[in-house]
């Protein structure tokens, strides 16, 4: 393969994928050599249409695409569903060929993480607060995660979810703060004909969680519609929450006003606000955001 290092080619249509940091590094070198920018996509695989999305605008702002397939353990707690959570390489496989993506790394978690792995990255700022307050374990999972995949591929770009907005903005300020020499580009949130947020954990909902996870999106669209327009911080939130419990979620694990860049909680609506939930349906948790 040109350019493509030590990465090997399986000779059923699937991109080439490297499995070591090596062989990682010799593939990304080999596209260097041959003049082109380089762009990541990191993910857990499952990949879905706002997966495919990121790997759409990947393609767009560079010639060579790199996909990372990594269930990271250090993200879940023990509670949660590392076991379960779904995983399906050929199909993926299967979509970064169509999507034209030139490189694949799977790494196993011995790859990432020795038996003696002794250091983690911990953002607060961002990082802080929200998901952080109900899964505090989360953020140093992924920006550890993040910050080696960075650094083991040494991208000129590495794209990430609105989706998942604070994840976003904690990753854009662990590579502020640590000079990671890599641009982050974000790409919007993508929805379902019913506006649900696509996630790989909405394939744990059952048809009538399905239909009320729906509501999520409607229910926030009415409070950032009206806190644009000038509403109350506090009533429209207690609004939101009402309407979220009798639209039938289990619970509201929050929903904030906060400050688009920092994430700093807001009393008053202003340029740049973005609304964020996180919500529970039986086992399931969904999260969503939208700006003001
Ligand atoms: O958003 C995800 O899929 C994960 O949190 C990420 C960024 C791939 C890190 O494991």
């Amino acid at each position: 393969m040109p350019g493509g290092g030590g990465a090997a080619a399986p000779d059923n249509g699937s991109p080439p994928i490297v499995r070591g940091v090596g062989d990682l590094r010799d593939a990304v070198a080999g596209f260097r050599r041959d003049g082109h920018r380089v762009a990541l996509v990191p993910t857990m695989g499952a990949l879905h249409a706002g997966h495919m999305a990121l790997i759409g605008a990947a393609g767009e702002a560079c010639p060579r695409t790199v996909v990372s397939i990594f269930v990271n353990p250090t993200q879940f707690s023990p509670s949660e569903d590392f076991a379960a959570y779904p995983r399906d390489d050929a199909e993926d496989l299967r979509k970064l060929a169509a999507a034209g993506t030139d490189l694949v790394f799977m790494p196993t978690a011995g790859d990432m993480y020795a038996a003696d792995f002794a250091t983690s990255v911990s953002v607060a700022g961002p990082g802080a607060g929200l998901e952080s307050a109900v899964r505090p374990h989360f953020f140093t999972g992924v920006a550890t995660v993040v910050c080696k995949l960075l650094l083991q591929c040494l991208p000129d770009i590495a794209v990430f979810g609105e989706k998942d907005y604070q994840q976003l903005q904690t990753v854009r300020r662990m590579v502020r703060d640590l000079d990671i020499a890599s641009e982050i580009l974000a790409v919007p949130t993508v929805r379902e004909a019913d506006g649900l947020a696509c996630s790989s954990r909405n394939d744990y909902l059952t048809a009538s969680q399905r239909r009320t996870a729906a509501r999520l999106y409607e229910i926030l669209c009415q409070a950032a519609g009206r806190l644009g327009a000038g509403g109350d911080v506090i009533a429209e939130i207690e609004r939101a929450m009402v309407a979220l419990r009798e639209a039938g979620f289990d619970g509201v694990d929050y929903i904030a006003l906060c400050d688009g860049e920092t994430l700093e909680p807001l009393s008053e609506p202003r340029q740049g606000a973005r609304l964020l939930a996180a919500v529970r349906l039986g086992p399931t948790r969904l999260i969503d955001n939208l700006a003001l």
